[in-house]
């Protein structure tokens, strides 16, 4: 049942800047070349990466769990289709091609959410849309605490403020229905206007799902305060179990939802960039839409011809697509639970993983003894223990919005599934991939690493 809603109104374009005063020329000052430009670190993610492809390369053994990539092979009926390509080499419209239009319409049709092929705007990966939704709000965003690394960064790149909200207590990737009217009524007091919300469904980092309770607590709460909702439902197709189906916002509150989704998680094409934002309908859609368009046409112009035809095929669904993301879906969920276990049979915390290839355990536990055996008091220097000492790669909830004394770590599981794409085809083919000689020798090392860190 929809939410009841009042009409949206997006923050008034900003007014020409005045005409600057004549003044007098003054010699140029001596300035750095880089002075006065957005200081945007390298993605904590591709950080942490970096730092354990060197560790491999001088030859010491790793553990790859910080990187959140599928870790899996271009799908055949994919690669075929894009070897098969031979136009596609004009730039196209801005919101991407008819047929890819068409094929993502139909995809959010069939999960409930009927789409008409104007409402999709495609992007070189759903990153980029996101950025493009934040600058075309201009407003400051509330967001899950935790959330996904690159929503905060984001939001400071187009000069508005993140305002963490907590999930509700065993949830993930929504914030917390009656902290974010609080949060709302907080910002506006201190002159703030807080104007969209985004949620991760499911979630990345905890691997959870929120509750259909809580998603439409969150859409009464937007419809109260004028919020648009951005509903990041990326992992969508890599929920474990899959009844009852994800009850996204945009089922909710329709008039104020923008749906992003991608092809990188669920088929693994992250290094494809090819993403689609899904607009809400009436006037909100529209005006969104066109500021998105300006925005895309002045950053991406329109993403790669040929893989916006490969991406059609993918949307429209056939047999071997559904199929390729039933076995993803049963591999993430079979290594990924093993990975939850082996952390609570050691005794941290961790909550039963429900989507993607995440986990989140908490080693609060443990914080005394890790404190006085090897000086770890904050969760980046867990992680940073777990590199130097055993070469695993995980992320601190810090990298996610978590205060820094959290002891909770964002682990990934991609990368265990083998080291050639044949390892990783037989991985995908495995019934039981757990008994496959390089995954149960990743979950071994785990289990040895956490023996030797317990208390
Ligand atoms: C929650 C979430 N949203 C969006 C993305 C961006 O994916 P892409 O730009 O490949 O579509 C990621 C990638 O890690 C993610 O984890």
């Amino acid at each position: 049942m929809a939410v009841t809603t009042v009409p949206h109104s997006l923050p008034p374009l900003d007014p020409p800047s005045p005409r600057p005063p004549v003044v007098a020329p003054r010699p140029p000052a001596p300035v750095s070349p880089v002075s006065g430009g957005a200081i945007v670190p390298v993605s904590a993610t591709l950080a942490a990466n970096e730092a354990l492809a060197r560790r491999r390369q001088a030859g010491k053994p790793v553990l790859p769990m910080a990187f959140g990539e599928a870790g899996l092979p271009v799908p055949p009926i994919l690669r075929d289709a894009l070897g098969a390509v031979t136009g596609g080499n004009d730039y196209g419209p801005v919101a991407g091609r008819p047929g890819l239009r068409t094929a993502a319409a139909g995809y959010w049709t069939r999960r409930g959410l009927p789409t008409a092929a104007d409402a999709v705007v495609s992007g070189p990966g759903s990153k980029p849309l996101l950025f493009g939704l934040l600058l075309a709000l201009g407003a400051d965003v509330a967001m899950p605490e935790p959330s996904w690394v690159s929503y905060a960064a984001q939001i400071a790149m187009v000069g508005a403020r993140a305002h963490f909200v907590p999930a509700p207590p065993g949830e993930g990737g929504v914030c917390d229905p009656a902290s974010l009217a609080r949060a709302v009524c907080r910002a506006r007091a201190a002159g703030r206007r807080i104007g969209s919300v985004i949620v991760t469904l499911p979630d990345n980092p905890t691997g959870q799902l929120a509750r259909p309770s809580t998603v439409r607590g969150l859409a009464e709460v937007a419809a109260e305060h004028d919020l648009v909702i951005i509903s990041d439902e990326i992992y969508r197709d890599l929920v474990y179990d899959t009844a009852p189906p994800v009850t996204s916002p945009a089922v909710v509150a329709p008039e104020r939802t923008v749906v992003t989704t991608a092809l990188s998680k669920s088929l693994a094409l992250g290094g494809w960039r090819i993403g689609v934002a899904r607009m809400p309908d009436g006037r909100l859609g529209r005006v969104l839409r066109d500021r998105l368009l300006g925005i895309g046409s002045e950053i991406w112009s329109a993403p790669a011809g040929p893989i916006q035809e490969v991406a059609a095929l993918a949307f429209s669904e056939p047999l071997q697509i559904i199929e390729r993301i039933r076995r993803s879906r049963h591999l993430h969920a079979m290594v990924c639970c093993a990975v939850a276990a082996t952390f609570a049979a050691a005794g941290v915390d961790v909550p039963a993983p429900r989507a993607a290839f995440y986990t989140y355990p908490d080693f609060a536990p443990w914080r005394e003894h890790l404190a006085r055996r090897c000086g770890v008091a904050t969760g980046a220097d867990l992680a940073r223990h777990l590199l130097d000492a055993y070469g695993m790669g995980v992320l601190p909830a810090s990298a996610f919005g978590e205060p820094d004394s959290a002891l909770r770590l964002r682990v990934a599981t991609g990368l265990l599934y083998g080291e050639t794409d044949s390892e990783r085809e037989r991985a995908l083919a495995a019934p039981d991939p757990l008994t496959l000689p390089w995954i149960a020798a990743s979950l071994d090392r785990l289990a040895e690493i956490m023996a030797d860190l317990a208390p």
